[in-house]
């Protein structure tokens, strides 16, 4: 069947003369999971972005309504919406990103492990479309546990033998945000003049901000480095919590979605200096994924950047997360290779 409602449907009038061909330059990303808490306003912001000249929206649910409305945007990029299974491959075919936040988010007392379950297996089925599909294309996975999902992926391209480390990144974007807010609250600065690098991975103790490495230079005493450890650490909890069963961060997942997909765009066209942190293949401890800072390019990540200097908090910080994140990559392994 074909793609459901969609810009160039509405063009069949002046079909010589209209735009929405996907002819403006840019990129073609899809959202797999866009009808979800965070699909719908990432959708919303990717069809802000003018890098974006194709945007596709795949769901097993909804998205005829979200394609139908984020279409009347104003804004230069096509939209197409996709349903089911069988339009996954449709939605991937010629993509150049793909944004992944499919599956189901934590309620108040679970961890970000007791989501393994489900959206492993729906990982995996996506992660098989795209080595089908569109095994050149970056992928920013989103979907949790992230300690394990990438790793997962990592397996369904190496199966499918398409895998290039460079263009696989978990998205750990929302932790950089959180640490960038609680930093500038703190120091009472502007949060866009903050920058915060977090290493490790995303749940718990493996988020490791290193406060060390604040730009602006500043310093903090013991007080607020353990505040705002725990404070970042737990950033999703306080969410989760304050959502009451209602799912967990949607809206500052989806800014912080788009602005690492922006950098992995402005990557992909050629600009210089593009640097974010992700959770990626890495050789920066003896653990083969970890989230450090790395450089964007024509290729996905061109560059790793090892940690730099630690203090001793953050050094006890780093062998924590790194005995917590061996399991979790170990999981997510065993489960694609069983
Ligand atoms: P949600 O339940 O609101 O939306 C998830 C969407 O995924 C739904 O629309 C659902 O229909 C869709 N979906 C389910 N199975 C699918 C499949 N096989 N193919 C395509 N789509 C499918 O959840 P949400 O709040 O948007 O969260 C999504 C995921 O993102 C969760 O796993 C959550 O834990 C994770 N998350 C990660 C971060 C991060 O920092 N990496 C931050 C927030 C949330
Ligand atoms: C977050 O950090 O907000 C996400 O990983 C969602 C969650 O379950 O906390």
């Amino acid at each position: 069947p074909p793609a459901i409602s969609q810009v160039e449907g509405s063009c069949g009038l002046r079909t010589g003369n209209c735009r929405a061909k996907g002819g403006s330059p840019g990129f073609k990303v899809a959202i797999l999971g866009a009808a979800g808490g965070i699909g719908q306003p990432l959708a919303m912001l990717m069809k802000m972005n003018p890098l974006v000249s194709v945007l596709h929206l795949y769901d097993v649910v909804n998205t005829p309504g979200v394609t139908a409305d984020i279409s009347h945007m104003d804004t230069g990029a096509v939209v197409r919406g996709f349903l089911g299974k069988e339009q996954l491959e449709d939605a991937l075919i010629g993509m150049d990103l793909v944004i992944i936040p499919a599956g189901v988010p934590r309620k108040p007392g679970m961890t970000r492990d007791d989501l393994f379950n489900i959206n492993a297996g729906i990982v995996k089925t996506l992660c098989e479309g795209i080595s089908k599909c569109c095994p050149k294309a970056i992928v920013n996975l989103i979907s949790n546990p992230v300690n394990s999902t990438v790793p997962i992926a990592a397996e369904v391209f190496k199966k499918a033998g398409i895998y290039d480390p460079r263009k696989l990144l978990g998205v750990t974007m929302l932790d950089v945000v959180r640490a960038n807010t609680f930093v500038a609250e703190v120091l009472g600065l502007d949060p866009r003049e903050v920058d915060v690098p977090v290493v490790g991975g995303h749940a718990g103790a493996t988020i490791l901000p290193l406060l060390s490495q604040v730009k602006p230079p500043c310093s903090f005493t013991v007080e607020e480095t353990e505040h705002l450890t725990s404070r970042i650490q737990n950033g999703g909890t306080e969410v989760v919590e304050a959502k009451a069963g209602a799912g967990s961060a949607t809206l500052s997942m989806a800014y912080a979605a788009v602005k690492f997909a922006d950098a992995c765009l402005r990557g992909l066209r050629g600009d210089a200096g593009v640097v974010e942190c992700a959770f990626v293949s890495s050789q920066v401890t003896e653990l083969p994924f970890f989230a450090t800072r790395v450089r964007l390019g024509r290729n996905g990540i061109e560059e790793i950047y090892p940690l730099g200097p630690l203090n001793e908090y953050e050094r006890a910080g780093l062998e924590k997360a790194k005995k917590e994140l061996a399991g979790s990559i170990e999981k997510g392994i065993s489960f694609a290779t069983k």
